[in-house]
């Protein structure tokens, strides 16, 4: 059992191909705080905003690395910078609003004041009061400042990492993640909303839902029955980075006219027809084609691009049975007005509010009840596809499922059965 002491008090993995997974890993708080620690606060990045989101000096913008609240933040000379959002005094939260602008940074509590780089520029009666109290003589602001995180950017994309010596990012992205997003950021970039999801499900799940694309024919049944998708007109890519640790997945559509104006696999026959086709009609834009691109970053960042709708989504964890998502709708700067409406159309079907959200919601909420209640024993078994971790041209594999656990024993250190053996 993963979370026992066996003899030598180390966690070991069911198998060493990753077909197992063992239930635990989804609800035990021991788990999840070493999640914390090696992953969230360990040599990894996650995504903080678009630059677009934080364009003038002393804009920021809040978010979270695994539960650690974060600030991005513009600096006065046009720098970015991200910290930690919590008063180096007494660990109150400092700032309060979601987005804003302003060059300091005040504590609600004590009133210490940060600059838009995260720095103590005041901490008041610090030199007492008519001559008593007051900070130790060799009080300096320098040594108090909000724990700053590594800031790196690719095609606009803002990363952080609360390592202090993370790989790079060019490194950690890996030539196929930095193309996509390179594609898909072709040119400047303006965000037009937000949402967010809760979720009762561990991180993991919602992770593994990204990955795994041989659930949507089922899952997601609509789509075929409405004549949305027609899985026989699709051609698929997938590609690993980093060890497998980040999916590039694609889909291009076969039938498209040569303006890219078919309707998502519309060639499908299908008595059913959607009241409101608008929410499905997208319309080709990519220089290359793809139609559909799933972009699952380790640990817990998501880009998808669905017909034309552009996202990224922040996957927070929150509790072993409890995660959040943050999706960022994006468009181009340059898009007409007609462009704009399509994209707000279409993330009715394509965002939370949409039949393919619920619908994992819906699977990975009842999963996690099944799971949590008899935790201590079991495992999944993830052997479509066999037990390869090899990049596929098809969606029939949960290879992509199979490097998201090679990846997380790698960062938890987790040793599978013959490393232990080995030992
Ligand atoms: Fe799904």
């Amino acid at each position: 059992m993963l979370d026992q002491p066996n003899g030598s008090g180390q966690l070991v993995w069911p198998t060493d191909d990753f077909t197992r997974t063992p239930y635990e890993v989804y609800a035990s708080d021991r788990i999840f705080a070493r999640e914390q620690e090696k992953i969230f606060n360990g040599p990894t990045w996650v995504i903080l905003g678009i630059e677009c989101e934080v364009a003038e000096p002393g804009s920021f913008s809040c978010s979270c690395v695994g539960t650690t609240p974060v600030v991005l933040s513009r600096g006065e000379d046009g720098e970015l910078f991200a910290f930690v959002n919590k008063c180096a005094h007494r660990g109150a939260r400092v700032v309060r609003e979601l987005r804003g602008r302003s060059m300091t940074h005040t504590c609600l509590y004590h009133g210490w004041v940060y600059g838009t780089n995260g720095d103590l520029k005041a901490a008041p009666l610090s030199n007492g009061l008519m001559g008593q109290g007051g900070y130790p003589e060799g009080f300096r602001t320098e040594d108090h400042c909000l724990q700053k995180l590594q800031v790196d950017t690719h095609a606009g994309i803002v990363f952080g990492s609360l390592h202090p010596s993370p790989p790079s990012l060019h490194d950690y992205l890996g030539d196929a993640v930095r193309d996509r997003l390179s594609t898909i950021c072709h040119s400047p970039l303006k965000v037009w909303g937000y949402q967010r999801q809760t979720m009762a499900c561990n991180w993991k799940l919602f992770m593994e839902n990204t990955r795994d694309m041989y659930h949507a024919p089922m899952l997601h049944a609509f789509a075929t029955k409405y004549g949305l998708v027609n899985p026989t007109k699709q051609q698929h890519a997938l590609r690993f980075e980093n060890d497998g640790a980040h999916q590039v997945y694609s889909t291009i559509e076969m039938d498209r006219d040569a303006d890219g104006k078919a309707a998502s696999g519309g060639a499908l026959e299908s008595p059913l027809k959607l009241e409101d086709p608008r929410v499905a009609e997208g319309v080709g834009e990519l220089p290359d084609g793809l139609y559909v691109n799933i972009i699952s970053i380790f640990p817990a960042t998501l880009f998808t691009v669905a017909a034309n709708t552009l996202s990224f989504r922040q996957v927070r964890p929150i509790s072993p049975g409890k995660c959040e998502t943050v999706y960022t709708w994006f468009q181009y700067e340059d898009d007409d007005e007609e462009m704009h409406e399509r994209r707000v159309m279409q993330s009715n079907l394509f965002g939370p509010g949409g039949y393919v959200a619920m619908e994992d919601a819906e699977v990975m909420e009842s999963t996690q009840k099944s799971i949590a209640r008899g935790y201590e024993a079991g495992s999944t078994f993830v052997e479509m596809g066999g037990g390869s971790i090899a990049e596929e041209n098809h969606p029939v594999t949960e290879a992509s499922v199979r490097s998201f656990w090679k990846n997380y024993c790698k960062y938890m250190d987790i040793p599978t059965p013959s490393a232990q053996a080995a030992e």
